[in-house]
């Protein structure tokens, strides 16, 4: 999707659409208001507000054709809500929401004005929870942009009848006053759409395409197609696996035909200090059966996305390059299938990490934390001063928080402080969980150091709990994006399956360095 920017009036914009926000300024009764300051397109919206049709309820869409007084041949009023809720959090999903609604229509371009006089709208005391509160023409302009690629993705790729329906052309509309800003705003907001985008057709893939050597080759084309200096891949095999005596990645691998592969991109700008080196560790289990401890075949389908903290770290890669923010960045994926066979690993078994620790394994479905587990040990060795994980981890996660927000678990409070902040300009909901190390006795071994199952209860804190036995004292956040990684339905502003989840957060992160 190619994004312009205009800086004329409204009105006086070519286009087959023009989209504006409509938000409720009222208390009780309804009382829609049209972000625009431009007089010809409040004055288009004035009947349609007078009969009550449009609203500025949450993501409705009403479509006006021939809008009087406007050379756009259509006018889309896109709802925002409550004045009192709008943030850039709502702003992303209604740019998503207007894509989705425009491009079964066959229209393959259109224009969003960015809406004016916005900043400062929500209420931010009524919403310690909520996320992005920032205001102004450039945040405005990354909300929509980053908005219009989640909507434009979609997940048919095997469909032989598919239409390729999708928006080629989006004009964003800001004051000519703010051109620079805005400029610079699009020119982010499309390596994070397309970040995140890539990330999600890696893990749109089934299974038996997206192998962890695909993995490992997808990675590789991204690095060499980019052709920055600063961004170097490596990628090593089962041997190499073996011979670093990571007896926990090894583990998960070893009942598996499809060989393993360890993903490693090293990010280092000129000029970068030498610390911090801010290490991303992905989980890329490519299908994960649970091994020996079996799942049930209902919806074990949905198990190849078990590789979205691995695709989300290359994707996270990919933008921090084009970014190209002063700090060094290292990021590592464990590649790798979960398969019972003759060769699998058994519950009983007791593996050797690379970090020396000894694990007792109670149940083979729990592999993420034992690919992790080397990885982040890993990551320590290559000089990482800070580490920060992505995974599919648990369903214990997804009881706890649903599909709303990811968990979040830091040892250290510098650290979650600032991801907290990076969350806030992505527009990503995650929720912390806690690491105290009271549940640490729930992962003892009789036999071994630790096993790699503490049951039922708390299973994403005891999960949480075994990676930071190989993180030790280095600053660490863990993401748990089971629940988030894969939308269970359509929604107005996305598109059920991948959704490309923590790219967006984590290159924030990153950014947050370079200041
Ligand atoms: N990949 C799963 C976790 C998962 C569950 C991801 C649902 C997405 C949706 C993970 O490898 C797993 O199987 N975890 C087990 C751990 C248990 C055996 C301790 C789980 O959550 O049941
Ligand atoms: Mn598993
Ligand atoms: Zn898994």
């Amino acid at each position: 999707m190619k994004i312009s920017l205009a800086t004329s009036a409204p009105s006086q914009i070519e286009t087959e659409c023009l989209a504006v926000t409509v938000i409720d300024t009222g208390d009780k009764k309804p009382a829609p208001g049209v972000l625009s300051s431009d007089p010809a397109v409040v004055a288009a919206a004035a009947d349609l507000i007078a009969s009550g049709e449009v609203t500025g309820k949450i993501f409705e869409t009403v479509l006006l054709h021939k809008p009087a007084g406007l050379k756009a041949k259509r006018l889309l009023f896109v709802g925002g809500g409550k004045a009192k809720n709008f943030s850039a959090y709502e702003l992303r999903k209604m740019a998503g929401t207007a894509v989705r609604f425009l491009k079964p229509k066959g229209i393959r371009s259109f224009a969003f004005i960015a809406p004016e006089n916005w900043g400062g709208q929500a209420d931010q005391a009524a919403q310690s929870t909520r996320v992005a509160e920032r205001s102004g023409t450039a945040e405005a302009v990354r909300a929509v942009v980053e908005g219009a690629f989640v909507g434009n993705f979609e997940p048919n790729t095997y469909q032989s009848d598919r239409k390729d329906q999708a928006i080629d052309q989006l004009t964003v509309i800001a004051p000519a006053k703010d051109q620079k800003a805005a400029e610079r705003a699009i020119e982010e907001a499309r390596i994070l759409g397309e970040s995140q985008n890539f990330t999600r057709d890696l893990v749109n893939e089934p299974g038996n395409k997206m192998t962890p050597t695909e993995l490992a080759n997808r990675a590789r084309e991204m690095v060499e197609s980019l052709k920055i200096p600063e961004l170097k891949i490596e990628i090593h095999d089962a041997d190499f696996i073996k011979e670093k005596k990571m007896g926990a990645f090894w583990s998960v691998s070893q009942g598996s035909d499809e060989p393993p592969a360890l993903i490693v991109m090293t990010y280092t700008p000129a000029g970068a200090p030498e610390k911090p080196v801010l290490g991303l560790v992905g989980k890329g289990i490519t299908f994960d059966s649970g091994g020996i401890s079996i799942k049930p075949s209902d919806g074990m389908e949905k198990m190849k996305y078990d590789m979205a903290g691995g695709g989300a770290m290359i994707g996270a890669m990919r933008a921090i390059a084009l970014l190209k923010p002063k700090v060094k960045v290292i990021g590592i994926v464990c590649a790798s299938e979960n398969m019972p066979s003759g060769k699998a690993q058994k519950p009983g078994d007791v593996q050797i990490a690379m970090s020396g620790k000894s694990i007792e394994i109670i149940n083979t479905d729990a592999e993420g934390r034992l690919v992790l587990a080397d990885g982040l040990y890993y990551a320590r060795q290559l000089g990482c001063t800070h580490l920060i994980d992505a995974a599919t981890l648990t369903g214990a996660c997804v009881v706890a928080l649903g599909m709303i927000n990811a968990g979040v678990f830091s040892n250290n409070e510098e650290m979650f402080g600032r991801f907290s902040e990076a969350l806030k300009r992505s527009g990503e909901k995650m929720w912390r969980l806690p690491v105290d190390q009271e549940y640490q006795e729930m992962i003892k071994s009789g036999i071994a150091d630790i096993v790699n199952s503490g049951g039922r209860w708390g299973g994403a804190v005891t999960a949480a709990m075994f990676l930071k036995e190989f993180v030790d004292e280095t600053p660490w956040i863990h993401l748990d994006i089971a629940g988030v990684a894969w939308m269970e339905e359509n929604k107005s502003w996305i598109a059920k399956g991948p959704s490309g989840v923590a790219v967006r957060s984590l290159v924030e992160f990153v950014r947050s360095y370079e200041k």
